[in-house]
This record gives structure tokens, sequence and C-alpha cells, in this order.
């Protein structure tokens, strides 16, 4: 069975469940492993055939340093290390060739056109391009109710179906295939 690999950053937990929730659904059609972006290799194994990466959305873009702060003294986080976290580890990642991949993030959910300024997903595709993968599908959104979480009712269910949907493209597809 083809492997995939999901890497994430999450600071109040509602990221992490996302992306154990999309393993759920890859395991269907793939071999799955998650891993927190301050653990995941840096080296991606040659036999992964489908990275997928997200977080929470931070000052409308991807956690950095600064944000990772402003969680511990706005809202009580605790995070290890701020330093660390996806931005930083796609930033030295090294990816098989002919990887496919897909990001997500996690948000607020605010009117739409408040969102529609919102960039992690896209920094994220950005990032996964840089390093040769090929996107499988368009990035996804899910929505939390307030900073720290819970996430909107629902919304654990929708991950599990896009890793569902995504398993299977990337399963039907011929080993050094992508896009
Ligand atoms: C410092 C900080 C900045 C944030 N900025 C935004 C933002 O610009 N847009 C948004 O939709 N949510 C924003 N949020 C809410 C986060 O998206 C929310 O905390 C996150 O999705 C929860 O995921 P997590 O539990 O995995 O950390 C911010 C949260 C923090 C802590």
């Amino acid at each position: 069975m083809a492997r995939a690999l999901v890497v994430y950053e999450s600071v109040f937990g509602d990221a992490k469940k996302i992306a154990l929730a999309i393993a759920e659904g890859l395991a269907a059609r793939l071999q799955v492993d998650v891993a927190s972006a301050r653990d995941a290799p840096h080296q991606v194994p040659g036999d992964v055939r489908l990275l997928v990466v997200g977080g929470p959305t931070h000052a409308f873009g991807m956690p950095k340093e600064s944000t990772r702060e402003g969680a511990v003294t706005q809202y009580g986080a605790e995070i290890p290390d701020t330093g660390l976290g996806l931005h930083e580890w796609l930033d030295r990642a090294q990816l098989p060739p002919h990887v496919n991949a897909a990001a997500f993030d996690t948000r607020m959910d605010h009117p739409k056109l408040i969102t529609r300024l919102d960039h992690a997903s896209k920094t994220e595709e950005k990032l996964l391009r840089g390093l040769g993968a090929t996107l499988a599908a368009p990035a996804e959104h899910f929505f939390v109710t307030d900073a720290k979480g819970p996430l909107v009712e629902g919304e654990e269910d929708r991950a599990r179906q896009w890793g569902t949907a995504l398993g299977e493209l990337v399963a039907a597809r011929p080993a050094n295939a992508s896009g």
C-alpha cells in the first residue's frame, strides 16, 4: 500500500484534530503517518506518495515566531519552542520526486470578505510547490468557533471525507505520476 504523511502545526489542538481526521480518511487507501512539524522528518521518505500539511491561521497567514508568542501572551497557549512550526519545517524539508501534496488550514468563521484575506493555506501551497510537490487538490479550510477552538460541529467529519477523497485520488494514480 502506498504511503501518506500528514504534517501539522497546532497551538490549541484544533488543527491536530483535523490532521488526525484527515489521516483516518486517507487510511482507507493509503498507509498513513501523522507527525507534528516539531517531530516530522525533514527528509520525507522516498515511498511517501502524498504529503498533507496544515495548521492554524495566525494574523491572516501561517504562524510565525511572533504570532506564536502572541498566542502565549494573549491566550495563555503553551508552546515549548515558538521558533518551530510548519513554516520552519517546510523551509527545510526535502521531498521525494513526484510527490503529491495538499494543504489545509484552520481559521475563524468570519464573514467571507474577511476570510478571503486569509492566506495560511495559500502560503503552504506556495512552499509545497517550491519543494517540487504537485498539488493533488485545492486547499481546504476548517473552521473554529473561537480563537482557542473548539472546531465548528461537523468539521472533523468533513476532514475525514476530504481525506478519503484525497486517498482515492492518489491511490488511483500510477506511482510516478503527479498532477
Ligand atoms: C495570534 C493569533 C492570531 C490569529 N489570527 C487569525 C486570523 O488572522 N484569522 C483567523 O481566521 N483566525 C485567526 N486566529 C485564530 C486561529 O485561526 C485559531 O486559533 C486556530 O485556527 C486554532 O487552531 P489550533 O487549535 O490548531 O491552534 C488567530 C489566533 C492566534 C492565536
